[in-house]
């Protein structure tokens, strides 16, 4: 297998305390490891993970704020991010689109910011339901790269994340047509390498990562056991 990017997403889960028992169980890959794995904890653990991840895991973060600095209560900057050590950054992620109003305007300033920082961004995109059909999935997904990275003038440091809404958190994962079907729509739009999410787990992640332009999988709830993204890590187990 290609040298693939597995990213786990930890969402609004696990603590500094809970996060020292994950990785004392989560194993150390090795110099060989062909992989790279990148852990985005919540912004608050971001100090406390770089200082346990060794090469071939990186640092990302779930959010960055579109300004520099200023009266943003709340706001986390690609500065506070880079400290740490972040070299990636999420970015349009469906429930921050949904929780937090996001739209592909401010999504773009986010980009913008994230890749002037030297930050590589991970782009989410996706249909729900209602667009679960080639035109209108072709469709969505066309609007929202095209908006998302407009202006950008180094759209080949963004990845861009496939997770059909109906995917994520559901265990009913894309099949390998849908996905394939979204790679190739995603591959006329831009020069971006591509990762799938949407309930990937150890079962269904080797069936994912062979197929042809996925540069790797987006895991969320899958990633918060750490034997079981260890095991995605190794390419999933046989069923
Ligand atoms: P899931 O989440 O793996 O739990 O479906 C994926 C995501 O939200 O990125």
């Amino acid at each position: 297998m290609d040298s693939k990017i597995l990213v786990a997403n930890f969402k609004m889960h696990k603590t500094n305390a809970e996060l020292k028992t994950y990785f004392r169980q989560f194993p150390r890959l090795g110099r060989k490891y062909p992989h790279t794995v990148v852990f985005c904890p919540p912004f608050t653990s971001l100090d406390f993970v770089s200082r346990k991840l060794k090469a071939p895991c990186q640092l990302g973060a779930q959010d960055i704020h579109s300004y520099e600095a200023g009266a943003y209560t709340g706001g986390v900057s690609a500065a506070m991010l880079t400290q740490f050590g972040v070299q990636y950054v999420i970015v349009g992620h469906r429930e921050r689109r949904i929780f937090n109003q996001e739209g592909n305007k401010i999504i773009n300033a986010k980009i913008k910011t994230a890749l002037a920082h030297g930050l590589k961004v991970i782009l989410c995109v996706g249909e729900d339901q209602a667009a679960h059909a080639d035109k209108e999935t072709a469709s969505v997904l066309t609007t929202q790269i095209n908006t998302a990275l407009k202006g950008v003038t180094t759209p080949e440091k963004v990845l861009i994340a496939y997770e059909p809404i109906w995917a994520i958190g559901t265990g009913r994962s894309a099949t390998a047509a849908e996905i394939t079907r979204a790679v190739r729509i995603i591959k006329q739009l831009c020069p971006c390498q591509i990762l799938y999410g949407g309930s990937v787990t150890p079962a269904n992640v080797a069936r994912i990562l062979a197929l042809p332009d996925l540069a790797g999988v987006l895991v969320g709830g899958a990633s918060l056991d750490p034997h079981q993204f260890a095991q995605i890590c190794q390419g999933g187990t046989p069923q």
